[in-house]
């Protein structure tokens, strides 16, 4: 497998460094995210508004997919999925929009979980420019990521494609894995794969990013006189739910063979697809939604890439270079899953979103909190 576009050290010793770079790295931004994410906050490291659901999932594999020891025609999983928007607490800003999904019905323990985000691309593509992306992120009352789009125009096209505003519905979306992990058939052969979920029926995707979104990317701020709700896109799920409405969708994969001649950082890359023609999108599987989760039920849910079977697992990183350290650093990053739920048990779980003037909230009640220590001064006391 060529690996040319990858940064690697030479001989053994170079190769051992590179990995342990890469382990440092994902242990140092784990243990970072947990203190200050988890313990601090009592939050996720992204992806805070959303809502939870369950519900059933049918494998249905498409035939020209090469079978797997998993998704075997026939079998069928509970399912818990999470719909969330990255990052703020706002459902009306331009925000990239997510659905996570569990084959079982419990908050981590599962046979196979995969997150999915808007978009095709991503913001990075590998670790090393994700720690450089979080560094620069520079987030201020939903402003964010100014620098770096301005140094990483990829990265800016990549977050174009993901950032939604005014979606009708969380149902109505494409949803991409981005990062390929691992597809073994049953003869043995080695492929990569990646996933999308789609809705069942062949609906327009709303809530396209147009005009001054497309300008100024990095303002994801709502409109002025908007009227939608902080919370109205977790209402709408939850009422069509609550009403006994069967929110339907079909999860697809694009498998390619691992092919020896391929260039490893290109065929890896989640910013760069693979053609349509050559490896079109099959279906695994459907699945239907039919009960809300609650609030805390939301928070408490939590999906790990650790939960993959070994037919599907993700790939080895040679560095933090390799594409493949995005998902290394994911799997390593699950003590700050453990942080955030030792601060719920010791200081509660989070408040729900309330339904107020403080917008582009990048906490719950970021702008509340400091109204209420008195730091900043109304204008009455100004004068
Ligand atoms: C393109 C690659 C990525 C995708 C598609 C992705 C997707 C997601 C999604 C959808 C969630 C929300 C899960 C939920 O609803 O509970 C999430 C959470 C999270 N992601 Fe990522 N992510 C990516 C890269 C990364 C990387 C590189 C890291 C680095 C450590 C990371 C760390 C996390 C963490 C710590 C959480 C919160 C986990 C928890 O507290 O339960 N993600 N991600």
């Amino acid at each position: 497998m060529e690996t040319k576009h990858i940064k690697v050290k030479k001989g053994p010793f170079g190769r051992w460094m590179d990995r342990a770079v890469l382990f440092l790295f994902a242990r140092l931004f784990a243990l970072i995210i947990a203190t200050i994410m988890g313990l601090k906050r009592k939050e996720r490291m992204s992806h805070n508004n959303g809502i939870g659901a369950k519900g059933r999932l049918y494998v249905k594999p498409d035939p020209k997919l090469p079978p797997n020891d998993f998704f075997v025609e026939g079998r069928e999983f509970p399912i818990r999925i999470r719909h969330a928007a990255a990052t703020f607490y706002d459902d009306a800003m331009a925000a990239l929009r997510s659905i996570s999904i569990k084959l079982s019905d419990n908050t981590l323990e599962s046979p196979f979980d995969m997150n999915l985000n808007t978009g095709k691309h991503s913001l990075f593509w590998n670790a090393a420019s994700f720690m450089r992306l979080a560094a620069m992120r520079k987030q201020r009352y939903g402003v964010e990521y100014q620098y770096w789009y301005r140094y990483y125009p990829d990265g800016r096209s990549g977050a174009i494609g993901t950032l939604r505003r005014h979606l009708e519905s969380y149902a109505d979306q494409v949803y991409y894995s981005k990062t390929p992990t691992q597809w073994i058939s049953t003869d043995g052969k080695k492929h990569l794969v990646k996933y999308r979920v789609v809705p069942f029926d062949d609906i327009p995707e709303t809530g396209q990013v147009f005009g001054d979104d497309l300008i100024e990317p990095e303002n994801q701020r709502i409109l002025p006189g908007e009227t939608r709700s902080r919370n109205y896109l977790k209402d709408e799920y939850y009422d069509r739910l609550k009403r006994g409405e069967t929110i339907k969708y079909r999860l697809q994969a694009q498998v390619r063979p691992v092919n020896p001649d391929d260039d490893w950082f290109l065929v890896s890359n989640n910013m760069i697809d693979w053609p349509e023609e050559e490896f079109p999108w099959l279906q695994v599987a459907e699945f239907e939604i039919t009960e809300p989760l609650s609030w805390d039920e939301s928070n408490m849910i939590a999906f790990s890439l650790a939960n993959l079977p070994p037919s599907l697992a993700i790939f080895p990183a040679k560095s933090i270079y390799d594409p493949h350290s995005l998902n290394y650093f994911r799997v390593k990053a699950e003590i700050a899953r453990k942080a955030r739920w030792l601060s719920y048990k010791l200081r509660g779980m989070p408040p729900k979103i309330p339904y107020d003037d403080y917008r582009n909230s990048s906490t719950i009640l970021e702008s509340h909190n400091k109204m209420k220590t008195g730091k900043f001064p109304t204008w009455e006391q100004h004068s």
